[in-house]
């Protein structure tokens, strides 16, 4: 028995020294040691436009199920205004005119300006939009693309974002996605926006400062918004016990479409991707709203129409940094035996101030007396990455767990993005930037294959198995 015991012992140190060698990598990149902090209120990203009543923070998201609406959401500051939106396809001299509604708020002292949310329904696809708010006084004109028609072969380009913010290194995040030469057409974001909520009485004027540096990318493509912990602004201290007031009066979702009852989990068809929108801070246990609509709503994804089957939410289950660790744990044990079913391609999360790729695992088989408790690479399980990397004010994430455990592909303590390039039903190419590299440079890089439609092992650390 001793000897035996010995024997086993002595080839688990071997293969663990094979998988060690065979494992993922740490990047050798050392990013310079620099204090990240905010832009001050004077920097030109934050600058009001002039005009009396000038509509600002103006930023659109998809605003029905297949992407043939469009939220228009701004803000006045003056008076109410027109909440009107006129807008005409770039072949047609016709304009329309959409109304839509507004909204204020009060957070402890700072009462909001006027916030529009206006739905522009009916548009065709693959076409360019011009639009103009502000009608009547001060009118600024923006354009959009909207998305081909849905379809399983339908090349789309999509930008992630997380974490964002609003220092000075936000502001190369977002610059280097604006100018990378694969064009993102939609940000995913994953959540933590402004972080007004670092500042005394979670000064909601960065609400407002995030909002005017965002417009740049934001009024002309969609950004589909997750909702991450700096979004509860829960503040019992000074008497602000409602979560997500200032998110949830400033962004909207077309939650209803996909037969949510709220803003914070639904899902949206885009060209060749069906998303689904996870909330890591609302209830997800069993019997929930989010859970009931999750488990219904897997089923309804049709891959023969939406190849990629895409989930967003904000704290990461598979994350090897010191942290937040585990802090997605609780829900990915409600809901990753389905994500292994229902073969979710990826899962992009934020939180973590840092990037990091898994390998396709999972950890399903634990069931609390029989100790199988440590994750498996498993061809059905999605890939999992971690993009907080935006560059907020809170600064990088560098302390790692060592040594790498096994799931993790790629890890790197740097700020940037990420694109998820669909080029059809079996292939997506998917690359991270960081922000110290040109423009095109993809310092991580992954050939996606479709988990339905060309299932083949795409790990990019072999371990023999
Ligand atoms: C809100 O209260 C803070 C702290 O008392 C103060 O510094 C700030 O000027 C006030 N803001 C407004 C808009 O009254
Ligand atoms: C703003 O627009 C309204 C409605 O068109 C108009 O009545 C008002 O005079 C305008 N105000 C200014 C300062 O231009
Ligand atoms: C932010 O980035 C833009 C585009 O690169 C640049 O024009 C602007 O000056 C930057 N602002 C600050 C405050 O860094
Ligand atoms: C899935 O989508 C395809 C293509 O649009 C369609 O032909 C098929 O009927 C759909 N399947 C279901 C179950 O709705
Ligand atoms: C990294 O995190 C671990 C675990 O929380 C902690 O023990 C260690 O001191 C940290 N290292 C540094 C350099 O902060
Ligand atoms: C799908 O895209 C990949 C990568 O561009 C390409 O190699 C492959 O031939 C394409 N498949 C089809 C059927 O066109
Ligand atoms: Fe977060």
């Amino acid at each position: 028995m001793g000897f035996l015991h010995s024997l086993l012992l002595a080839l688990c140190l071997v293969l663990n020294l094979v998988f060690v060698c065979n494992g993922g990598r740490t990047s050798t990149f050392v990013r310079k040691v620099e204090k990240t902090i905010d832009m001050p209120l004077d920097s030109d990203v934050f600058d009001v436009p002039s005009g009396y009543n000038a509509p600002q923070q103006v930023h659109i998201t998809q605003g029905d199920h297949v992407g043939k609406a469009v939220i228009v959401s701004w803000v006045t500051e003056d008076e109410p205004g027109s909440n009107a939106v006129r807008y005409w396809s770039k072949n047609s001299k016709q304009k329309r005119l959409a109304k839509g509604k507004i909204v204020t708020y009060r957070f402890f002292n700072y009462t909001s300006g006027f916030i529009h949310h206006t739905t522009i329904r009916n548009l065709e696809y693959n076409t360019k939009y011009y639009y103009e708010v502000g009608l009547g006084n001060t009118t600024r004109q923006f354009w959009f693309t909207t998305p081909p028609e849905i379809g399983p072969d339908v090349p789309y380009t999509f930008g992630l974002i997380g974490d964002l913010g609003q220092s000075y290194d936000s502001n190369k995040t977002l610059s280097h996605y604006e100018l990378n030469p694969t064009k993102g057409q939609t940000v995913l974001f994953v959540g933590d926006l402004s972080y007004a909520d670092n500042y005394p009485n979670h000064d909601n004027v960065r609400w407002d400062t995030w909002g005017r540096f965002a417009e740049r990318s934001v009024a002309y493509q969609p950004w589909i918004w997750t909702v991450g912990n700096h979004e509860l602004d829960f503040a019992p201290e000074i008497g602000e016990t409602k979560p997500f007031k200032p998110y949830s009066h400033r962004y909207r979702t077309p939650y209803k479409a996909s037969q949510s009852t709220s803003p914070f989990w639904y899902s949206i068809k885009r060209a060749s991707a069906h998303i689904i929108v996870l909330a890591s801070y609302s209830a997800y246990g069993k019997y929930t709203p989010q859970y009931k609509w999750l488990e219904q709503e897997l089923p309804k994804v049709n891959r023969t129409e939406t190849p990629w089957l895409i989930v967003l939410m904000h704290s990461p289950w598979y994350n090897s940094y010191n942290y937040h660790y585990m802090e997605g744990e609780s829900m990915r044990v409600m809901y990753e035996p389905w994500f292994v079913k229902y073969k979710v391609d990826v899962v992009y999360a934020g939180h973590v101030h840092a990037y990091e790729r898994s390998e396709r695992v999972s950890n399903v088989a634990y069931n609390v007396v029989n100790g199988i408790c440590t994750p498996i690479k498993d061809q059905s399980a999605p890939v999992y990455i971690t993009i907080g990397d935006g560059g907020n004010l809170e600064g990088l994430a560098t302390n790692m767990t060592e040594p790498q455990p096994e799931y993790s592909a790629y890890r790197e303590a740097s700020f940037g993005h990420a694109i998820f390039d669909i080029k059809n039903r079996t292939h997506a190419h998917y690359s991270w930037h960081r922000n110290q590299d040109g423009y095109s440079v993809e310092a991580d890089s992954h050939w996606f294959f479709n988990r339905f439609w060309h299932p083949v092992d795409d790990s990019t650390t072999h371990v023999s198995h």
